[in-house]
């Protein structure tokens, strides 16, 4: 039998906003160009503006695409909190432990019930740890593949990336030749490289670990850990022509609100771009302002203090279902009104938890050897 909990009326979920606790970053990690995990910030790129006037479908056959037929779970996460845990020599606080993704979904819900979605959840030492169920993301994906419109998803999927490399440097812009910066359309666009935050952050009582990828960063990192990060998130739009497009983008500027507002990404750079995929303007937009423009619409399509409140009930609601041993499903159907959880393993964690992290958390509770 599965436990639900009704998203709709989300009336119910108006008013102020739940307390917040602003996203600090206390670790992170990158992947290099091979994906391979380093636990360091070896991959953070700076904002440097593109060039207008780019072809967004340049390069596309040198593309290095990530693989992703590989369920790559949770583990780059829980392997950068052990490494903190291993230099302080405590566990962390949170009682939840997710990507920024799917925390996103979550957020989302309210407003947003086209795509569904689902989650394995399981319980370990107080704390609930959700990884995305990997199969049906690789069917969503195949859907997304299979829709035919007059430029194949894939090469519209290229754009977004490629846009990151004609406006990120490796380095500090004084740190970089003018050849690289005038040359980066020139450059190899490579989506396995990434750098990712590991944040403490928390809605209502709920304290929450999230990792997710940031994009860039504006200026230079601060140097006390868990002062504010001026992150840059990068982000293409289709130029809007219509009041459909608009929108459409009044959409998508939640789901651009959610994903930056939860690792504390302060700042947006949309890049609009034709239809035929040639790069047109930019625009700066503060995340923080985001909820305000969308509020201010003769017909607001979503409320930001909504998503925040949802999200903060259904986790304590997740609290009460997810209470025992074992790995739980969590589901939302395409356009259903509610999420269900169920039990779809009776005991362990199922591929969630790494031996290494448990094995680590057995060892840290142990407490030191005797002398
Ligand atoms: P755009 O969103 O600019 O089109 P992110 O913006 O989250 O950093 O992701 C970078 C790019 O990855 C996106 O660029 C898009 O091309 C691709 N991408 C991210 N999430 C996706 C999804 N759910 N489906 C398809 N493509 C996605
Ligand atoms: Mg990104
Ligand atoms: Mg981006």
């Amino acid at each position: 039998m599965a436990n639900t909990f009704s998203v709709h009326p989300v009336g119910r979920f108006a008013g102020p906003s739940q307390p917040l606790k602003r996203p600090r970053e206390f670790a992170c990690f990158s992947y290099d160009k091979d994906h391979r995990y380093h636990y360091d910030d070896s991959s953070m790129k700076w904002y440097y503006p593109p060039q207008l006037g780019a072809d967004l479908s340049k390069g596309y056959e040198t593309f290095q695409k990530h693989d992703n037929s590989q369920d790559e779970h949770i583990d780059s996460l829980l392997e950068t909190i052990m490494r903190h845990e291993k230099e302080t020599g405590q566990a962390i606080d949170a009682k939840f432990v997710t990507w920024r993704g799917m925390m996103t979904k979550i957020m989302a819900a309210p407003f947003d019930d086209r795509d569904g979605f689902e989650m394995n959840a399981t319980l370990y030492r107080d704390c609930i740890f959700i990884e995305e169920n990997w199969a049906y993301k690789a069917a969503q994906e195949q859907q997304q593949k299979n829709w035919k419109g007059p430029i194949p998803s894939e090469v519209m999927q290229y754009w977004g990336y490629k846009f990151e490399t004609l406006s990120t440097l490796p380095a500090p812009w004084g740190e970089v030749s003018r050849e690289y910066i005038e040359g980066r359309d020139d450059e190899i666009v490579n989506n396995k490289e990434q750098y990712c935050s590991v944040v403490r952050t928390g809605i209502g009582k709920n304290v929450i670990c999230l990792g997710g990828e940031v994009d860039c960063i504006w200026d230079a990192k601060p140097q006390e850990k868990g002062k504010p990060i001026n992150w840059v998130e990068l982000k293409t739009s289709a130029e809007i022509k219509s009041d459909r497009d608009m929108e459409n983008f009044d959409r998508k500027m939640m789901k651009f609100w959610i994903q930056s507002f939860l690792l504390g990404v302060p700042k947006i750079i949309v890049g609009f771009r034709s239809k035929d995929g040639i790069l047109q303007r930019l625009e700066n937009i503060s995340t923080a302002k985001i909820p305000d423009i969308a509020s201010r619409k003769p017909r607001p399509l979503w409320d930001g203090n909504i998503c925040i409140n949802f999200a903060n009930g259904f986790l304590d609601w997740l609290r009460t279902a997810v209470d025992d041993e074992g790995v739980y499903r969590i589901r939302r159907k395409p356009r259903s009104p509610e999420i269900e959880v169920w039990k779809v393993e009776e005991t362990g964690h199922g591929k969630i938890l790494t031996d290494d992290f448990i094995n680590w958390r057995i060892k840290l509770a142990m407490g030191p050897p005797p002398e």
